[in-house]
């Protein structure tokens, strides 16, 4: 049965576009729409796109050649897409697919209810311009309808955009310019999310710890309130029942000596960090305008571990970037293990229109990448594995977040340091049930490469 007033988004992309979506859910619930949990029963579909990889913008012409027929299969059915896909491509994309309805950029989530309205009487729309305001912050309050994130856990706006234009990343285009939300309505969110009983708060931002950078260069205004990341952080740890603060992505530049102090001295900032580097190679960073260097990017490392020796540090690689030798690749490798990283998120290279790495000649064949990139996961795997196992007989506290999808243990969740850790119940001593939310504390009594097991013992 189809619902004319139900919707559906399809998300694709990283947790800025899985945000948006919420975004764009409590917008739609605050003009009388309902959820649909598939997009059969739905009245209206949305696609938030994704544009990281080419992979990743193919996938929606795939669907959207699909979905021809769920257009039909209902009369006064509507299509839209947004997010990176609808920024980069535009009112391009009305013209190729004469079956969608409308298409909206990273910046106009707020113009979607009335697209929606102007589509249900006919009128197809585009909304692709880049919104320099600030108001674009300005969402309505969370409708009773709307779900948290996650049990117990919720996401953060503070900035949005990216003025770094590394050399392979199509992300400046797509997101626009770097903008920072006004502190006061991050805290404002913050505080009503944690009255809410939401207890972990992960902060977004392309390059969050940038966050403030330009307000405080600007004279007159500052919508930061010229707080920078550190001293953002500090307000945010002060919240009561806020017991974990995450962020993501920092970028190694705006890495400083304040952050690491936020590091060692707030008890709700997680000892967990994800750091992209990219790259091992020094000559490969300058040619992806990382604009750090190897070294640079270890002594980070050190500094962090410094400050909170039991940190887990994650990361993003690319490998096959044009020119890569072996040599560059071997340097990764080494990178990777000289860290110690305990997980990473490895990606071919792909060449993105618009950017200055798709002018560059050399590229590394196609097979070639492959194999870097499934060496680098063996060696991630030994390293992962080897991090879990050094845990196991230790004890941590883990967040619920629902049932388990693997087949240890009933429940999963994450710990302070971000590792996934599947539960069991204490079968000796059976504890409280356990439900998605809590935080339990738990021993650690087995390690997989991807995740700890755990008896829950409190
Ligand atoms: N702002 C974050 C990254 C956002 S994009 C940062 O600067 O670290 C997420 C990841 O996608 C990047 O870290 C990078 O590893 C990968 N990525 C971006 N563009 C890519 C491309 N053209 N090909 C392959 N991977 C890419
Ligand atoms: Fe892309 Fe670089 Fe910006 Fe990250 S910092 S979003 S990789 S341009
Ligand atoms: Fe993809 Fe856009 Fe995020 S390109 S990774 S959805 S910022």
């Amino acid at each position: 049965m189809t619902a004319a007033e139900s919707f559906h988004i399809r998300t694709y992309g990283c947790q800025m576009n899985v945000h948006d979506s919420d975004k764009l859910t409590n917008l739609l619930h605050h003009s009388g729409w309902l959820n649909s949990e598939t997009a059969d029963e739905a009245g209206l579909l949305i696609i938030n796109t994704c544009s990281i990889r080419e992979k990743a913008e193919n996938r929606l012409y795939s669907d959207l050649g699909a979905l021809r027929d769920w257009k039909e299969a209902a009369p006064g059915r509507i299509l839209g897409v947004g997010g990176c896909v609808a920024q980069q491509v535009g009112d391009a994309l009305l013209r190729r697919f004469s079956h969608l309805d409308f298409v909206f950029g990273t910046h106009n989530l707020k113009l979607v209810p009335s697209m929606v309205d102007s589509a249900s009487r006919g009128q197809r729309t585009s909304e692709v311009e880049e919104n320099r305001s600030l108001a674009r912050f300005d969402l309505p309050e969370r409708h009773p309808e709307l779900a948290a994130d996650r049990a117990g856990a919720a996401f953060v706006t503070v900035m949005e955009g990216c003025d770094m234009f590394c050399s392979f990343c199509i992300v400046p285009r797509t997101r626009g310019r770097e903008i920072s939300r006004p502190a006061e309505s991050i805290l404002r969110e913050a505080r009503r999310l944690a009255e809410e009983g939401i207890c972990e708060i992960t902060l977004l931002g392309q390059t969050v710890n940038a966050y403030g950078r330009h307000d405080r260069r600007r004279a007159g205004g500052s919508p930061s309130g010229g707080a920078g990341f550190a001293e953002l952080l500090a307000e945010l740890d002060s919240i009561p029942g806020i017991r974990r603060i995450r962020y993501t992505s920092p970028h190694p530049l705006f890495f400083d000596a304040s952050l690491i102090q936020a590091h060692a001295s707030l008890k709700s900032l997680c000892p967990h960090v994800h750091l992209p580097v990219q790259s091992g190679s020094n000559r490969i960073l300058e040619a992806m305008r990382r604009r750090y260097r190897r070294e640079q990017y270890l002594e980070i490392v050190r500094d962090l571990r410094a400050a909170v020796p039991q940190i887990a540090l994650t990361t993003d690689l690319i490998v096959g970037f044009p020119g890569e030798r072996r040599e560059d690749f071997q340097a990764t490798l080494d990178l990777v293990r000289e860290v110690g990283f305990v997980d990473h998120y490895g990606f071919k290279y792909s060449p993105r229109p618009d950017t200055t790495a798709i002018r560059m000649g050399d590229p590394v064949a196609p097979e070639e990448a492959q194999e870097r990139l499934q060496e680098l996961q063996g060696l991630q795997r030994e390293l992962s594995l080897a991090h879990h196992r050094s845990r196991v007989g230790g004890w941590t506290e883990v967040l619920v977040e629902g049932q388990s999808r693997a087949g240890h243990g009933q429940f999963r969740g994450r710990d302070p340091s971000h590792r996934l850790v599947n539960l069991a119940a204490d079968e000796e001593k059976p504890v409280e049930p356990i439900s998605a939310g809590q935080i339990r504390s738990v021993e650690l009594v087995e390690a997989t490469p991807h995740s700890l097991i755990g008896i829950v013992r409190a």
